[in-house]
Formats: C-alpha cells, sequence, structure tokens
C-alpha cells in the first residue's frame, strides 16, 4: 500500500523533507500548495510532482491525499492542522508544533475524535544514531541519566524577511532552536522540569536572541540547555550517568557519537539516508498503515507537555507573540 503525501507550505524544509520523501517505497509526494505565486509550480517540476495549488483549500480537497506534510512557519501550523484535520488529512506538522499548549492541546482533542495520525516532525528521535543512544541507555551502558547539557546555536543575519527573527512569524531562539535540546531532554527524562530556571537576551525586533535554561528534575537530575540565533555556531549534547556517558556532537542530526565509561571508550558512526528526514516520514506511513493515531516515539501527549514547557518559560521571559490572544498557562 502507497501511502499518498500533500504539502503545505513550499520553502526550504518542503524541499529538505522531499528529497528524504523520494528514497521511501511506500510513499508518494502527489500535491504541493503554496500561496506564494509560482512557489508551488515550481516545486512541483522539480520533485515531479502530479498536482500544484496556490491554495491549500484545493490540495486539502484533493480525495487522492493521504496526510498532509505541514512545512509553513510556526505562527501558521495551528490554522494549517487544523483545516487538514477538519479536512479529513493525518497530518505531520514541523516544528515546533504550534505556538503554544493551547493550541496543540486543541489539535490533539480534534485528532483523537476524528481518529487521524497526528505528529510533530522531531525528525531527530526516530535517527538511527538517536535510536542507538536510546537503546544503550535502555541496557544501563551509562548507568541511570543524571543530567544533560545540549546546546544550539548558530548565527543567522538579522533579517525581517526570513523567519528568525520575524515576530509576526513566531521567530526567535526558543522555537527554532530551544525546541530541539527540551525535546531531548523530555526524551531522556521521560518527563517536564519540576522547576525551571531560564534567561534571555531579546533582539530590537522583539524576538528572544538567545536563551539559557536549567531543567531540574526530581532525584537532582538536572539539564542545562542554551541556544542562540545571534553568536558561535555550536550544536552539542552530552549525556551523563551514573556509569559513564554520550557525547553527540550536531545532536539534532546525529549521525555519530562516542560512549565513555571509564578507561573504555566506543565511537560509534550511524549516518543517515539522504537529509535524514524519511525516518519520521517511514514513522508516520507505519502508524497509519496500523491504524494508529500517535506514534510512541513522538506522541502528541507529548508534544503538548513539551509545550507546556515552552510556554512556561516565555511566561517567565514575559514573551508573546501578536496572534496570541489567550494569556499565558503558568506564571
Ligand atoms: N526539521 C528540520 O530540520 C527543520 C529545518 C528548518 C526548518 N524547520 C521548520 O520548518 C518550518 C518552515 O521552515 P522553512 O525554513 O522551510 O521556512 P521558509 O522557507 O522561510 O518558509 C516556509 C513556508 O512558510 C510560508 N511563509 C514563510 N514566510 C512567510 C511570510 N512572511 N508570510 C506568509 N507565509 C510565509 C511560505 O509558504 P507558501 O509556500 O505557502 O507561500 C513558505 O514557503 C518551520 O516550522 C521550521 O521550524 C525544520
Amino acid at each position: 500500500m502507497t501511502i499518498k503525501w500533500g504539502i503545505i507550505g513550499c520553502g526550504k524544509i518542503a524541499d529538505n523533507f522531499t528529497q528524504s520523501l523520494e528514497t521511501l517505497n511506500d510513499g508518494e509526494l502527489i500535491a504541493v500548495g503554496s500561496k506564494t505565486p509560482g512557489k508551488a509550480k515550481a516545486f512541483a517540476e522539480k520533485f515531479n510532482v502530479k498536482k500544484y495549488y496556490t491554495n491549500y483549500e484545493e490540495l486539502l480537497s484533493n480525495p487522492e491525499v493521504d496526510v498532509v506534510y505541514i512545512a509553513t512557519t510556526h505562527n501558521f501550523h495551528y490554522e494549517n492542522v487544523l483545516q487538514a484535520l477538519n479536512h479529513g488529512k493525518h497530518v505531520l506538522c514541523e516544528k515546533v508544533f504550534t505556538m503554544n499548549a493551547k493550541q496543540a492541546n486543541h489539535l490533539r482533542e480534534l485528532a483523537k475524535n476524528k481518529h487521524l495520525f497526528l505528529m510533530e516532525a522531531m525528525w531527530t528521535r526516530f535517527l538511527p544514531a538517536t535510536k542507538e543512544i536510546n537503546k544503550l541507555i535502555l541496557e544501563g551502558v551509562i548507568g541511570e541519566v543524571m543530567f544533560l547539557q545540549a546546546e544550539f546555536s548558530f548565527k543567522t543575519p538579522m533579517d525581517l524577511t526570513g523567519r528568525f527573527y520575524n515576530m509576526n512569524l513566531a521567530g526567535g531562539s526558543l522555537m527554532d532552536q530551544g525546541i530541539y535540546p527540551i525535546s531531548y531532554a523530555s526524551m531522556l527524562f521521560k518527563k517536564q522540569p519540576i522547576n525551571i530556571k531560564t534567561n534571555v537576551c531579546m533582539a530590537q525586533t522583539g524576538v528572544d536572541e538567545r536563551g539559557s535554561h536549567i531543567f531540574e528534575y526530581e532525584d537532582g537530575k538536572a539539564a542545562l540547555l542554551t541556544t542562540s540565533i545571534s553568536y558561535y555556531k555550536r550544536v552539542h549534547a552530552i549525556i551523563a550517568g551514573t556509569k559513564g556517558h554520550i557525547e553527540i556532537p550536531s545532536f539534532f542530526r546525529a549521525s555519530e557519537f562516542t560512549v565513555k565509561v571509564g578507561e573504555k571508550e566506543i565511537e560509534y558512526n550511524m549516518p543517515h539516508i539522504s537529509t535524514g528526514k524519511g525516518y519520521e516520514a517511514q514513522e508516520v506511513m507505519n502508524c497509519i498503515k496500523e491504524g494508529k493515531i500517535k506514534s510512541n516515539l513522538m506522541s502528541i501527549d507529548e508534544t503538548v507537555e513539551i509545550m507546556e514547557t515552552m510556554d512556561n518559560i516565555r511566561c517567565k521571559w514575559g514573551l508573546k507573540y501578536p496572534e496570541e490572544m489567550e494569556r499565558c498557562i503558568k506564571a
């Protein structure tokens, strides 16, 4: 059975995702939609896609489309997912899933009521290297996980035509980069922190340009997470356990890592195929075929919890996006 995909938003990540989708046997991209004049046509020509649309409604009305990948900027995710679910489509939505937990929770309930699959495109979770790290931890190779240090920084120009510094597109370091270390901490500790200490530096445009957080868990477990769109480039994670530790360069797109236990050091090299997005797409297709509405590896329930943590951080900072109508969930 071939699962037929549609894509909403024909930007950079849609291109990157499609390169990986092309490597899978049981998935086919059959329709793309873009509101930007000429973009859907150019995308369809580049990837040999049968149908292209200049609005999302027509794509979602195509009965052949089984599942929709939402690849627009953060501010549009809620309305795009809502529209797709209301057209009876399964959905994979880019990170960060929504602007806040209230939106995420509403989408979760809608998907549940309609018995449709819904998942945040946290592709890191499905990479062979990440799966191996989780397996080693489960086997107790580094003992009990006590501490995570994860940083995700790259410098991007203060350009309001792009999404990073743009308040109206729900830009900023937390939403774009912060989601990776925060989701990684959630994956490792299997819960949200009981206490958060956080610092932020705001850009002139109103978005957060860098932030650092200490997440505290029970039994003295902790995570130190830092992100920045305004200074040096470094993406790195260290997971420290009671017996040893794991170092993961570029943890969000991990292909290699080192396990150190005492004097023993083992290097793992687990490259991913194409752009690495095929693993999450395969998970989506497997779940749909099995009639599941959520993934065990990246459940929509965990996404809602992570959004609550992110709401909590933004409340501490006093940061709200122009489109947000409701009050923050936690003070
Ligand atoms: N998983 C990953 O590795 C990864 C990497 C990068 C980004 N992302 C995520 O993917 C999403 C899109 O990122 P991207 O880099 O692909 O973004 P992008 O190329 O800047 O924009 C994607 C699409 O969003 C819409 N859009 C962008 N700016 C707009 C504006 N000012 N007004 C109205 N619509 C606008 C357009 O949709 P139309 O085509 O319909 O006009 C555009 O094609 C974000 O949620 C981001 O966090 C994920």
